[in-house]
């Protein structure tokens, strides 16, 4: 019994990891976890992303970065995003290579 939950938990534990990261994803946020810092001043994704990795609280999961400006959220790409390629945002997870 004890050997078959853990097998079980190991497993969600993989799919849950295997479908966090999102990176490049073109959209919009749902609104429901809006940005908690809105940065005009940021050039280039790999400054957001660096902007992202320099907060510690709130905890920074995700970013976008478009038009110029750079956003930081503390909620992950998934399920904060609704895609769309008409978008001039890129959402990337905070583990995201960016370039
Ligand atoms: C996030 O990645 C998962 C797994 O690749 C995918 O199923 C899901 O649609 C992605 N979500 C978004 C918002 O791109
Ligand atoms: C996450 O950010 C929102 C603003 O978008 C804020 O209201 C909330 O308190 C933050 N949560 C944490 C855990 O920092
Ligand atoms: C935006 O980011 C720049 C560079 O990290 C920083 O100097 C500036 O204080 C930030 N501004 C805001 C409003 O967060
Ligand atoms: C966005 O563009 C990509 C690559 O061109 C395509 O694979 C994807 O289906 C498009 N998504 C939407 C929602 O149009």
């Amino acid at each position: 019994m004890i050997h078959v939950k853990k097998t079980l938990f190991a497993f969600m534990l993989f799919s849950w990891g295997a479908s966090a990261v999102n990176c490049s994803v073109k959209g919009y946020d749902t609104g429901v976890h809006p940005a908690f810092i809105a940065n005009k001043t940021i050039a280039t994704a790999p400054a957001c992303k660096g902007l992202c990795t320099s907060y510690v609280a709130p905890k920074c999961d995700s970013f976008a970065f478009g038009g110029g400006e750079c956003l930081l959220y503390n909620v992950t790409v998934a399920g904060n995003v609704n895609p769309s390629n008409s978008s001039t945002f890129t959402f990337y997870d905070s583990s995201c290579t960016v370039s």
